[in-house]
């Protein structure tokens, strides 16, 4: 029987230059899509899966985060003032328990394994959740869940895959697969960031994964990699002879919100999601690609 899931980190140190300027002052992880910051949609999937703890990797000016997930009492008492309970109840709702929230900050951008290796001290030795914000997931069962759900079978490292084209296997980690089962990939091997004609494979992971803890003392090691950074794939690749890793082909739809065309695509894919937008927006777009 694996340990049961509860804590996530979420690396959102990232200085988000793509978004410039709207990143000069607001976290990229800030932004909404429809009405909620891109980072809200990543701790309310992670909540819905069980998980009860979170740790922000996070890098200095980039404090509203934090403050995002905990009580505002001014605003709270203004709304209950003014007997505006649904909007105290959303507001209410993005606080998490004192306790459960934690902020590490990554000092120097060294890489997403150095990020998660960040949080080592908070999470101990259990398996964790590690979630990338940027990729958002609509899905009937929240994608984390999916995982979890695998990973109790199996065990060891799952993390979210899909199939991406061949052409862009240089944006991804990519599985090395050596079996498959229903919509389980059995990796032995994995390559960051591999070009086009040497990628094993074009099964890419996204940003969802459900780590063993083994993983922190090769992340330990601080080997630099892909781009010069100390990368989480190649550390997981180092593990595999310890626990097995497996990829899930997860029921949903992942938007890339680290681009500009992804993020316009979430917020219309969200949008049309929305039971009380979807009317007005399903017209409204039919009508804007017509002219
Ligand atoms: C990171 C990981 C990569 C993974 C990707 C998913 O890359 O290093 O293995 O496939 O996230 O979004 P990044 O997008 O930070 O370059």
């Amino acid at each position: 029987m694996s340990q049961r899931v509860r804590k996530a980190v979420l690396p959102v140190a990232g200085l988000g230059t793509r978004f410039l300027p709207a990143t000069k002052v607001i976290p990229k992880e800030m932004i909404p899509v429809i009405d909620k910051p891109v980072v809200q949609y990543a701790v309310e999937e992670a909540r819905a899966a069980g998980i009860e703890e979170f740790i922000f990797v996070s890098a200095e000016g980039k404090e509203s985060i934090g403050a995002h997930f905990s009580a505002h009492p001014s605003l709270e008492k203004q709304l209950s003032d003014k007997g505006k309970t649904a909007e105290l109840k959303l507001v209410r709702d993005t606080s998490l328990p004192p306790g459960k929230i934690h902020t590490v900050i990554q000092e120097n951008p060294l890489g997403l394994g150095h990020a998660v290796w960040c949080a080592w001290q908070l999470v101990g030795d259990e398996p964790f959740v590690v979630i990338l914000p940027d990729d958002m997931v609509l899905s009937k069962t929240p994608c984390i869940k999916q995982l979890i759900d695998a990973h109790a079978r199996v065990g060891g490292h799952v993390v979210a895959v899909e199939d991406v084209p061949r052409d862009q296997t240089n944006r991804y980690g990519i599985l090395d697969v050596l079996s498959e089962q229903g919509s389980l990939a059995k990796a032995k091997g994995l390559v960051e960031k591999p070009a086009p004609e040497s990628a094993p494979s074009t099964l890419a992971i996204i940003g969802r994964y459900v780590l063993d803890p083994i993983v922190f003392k090769e992340l330990d090691k601080k080997t630099k990699g892909a781009g010069n950074e100390i990368q989480l794939t190649d550390a997981l690749n180092r593990t595999l002879s310890s626990v097995p890793f497996h990829g899930l082909r997860f029921e949903g739809i992942r938007y890339d919100c680290g681009t500009r065309v992804g993020f316009v695509e979430a917020n219309v894919a969200f949008g049309l999601a929305h039971p009380d937008m979807e009317p007005r927006l399903r017209p409204l777009l039919k009508k804007l690609l017509e002219e």
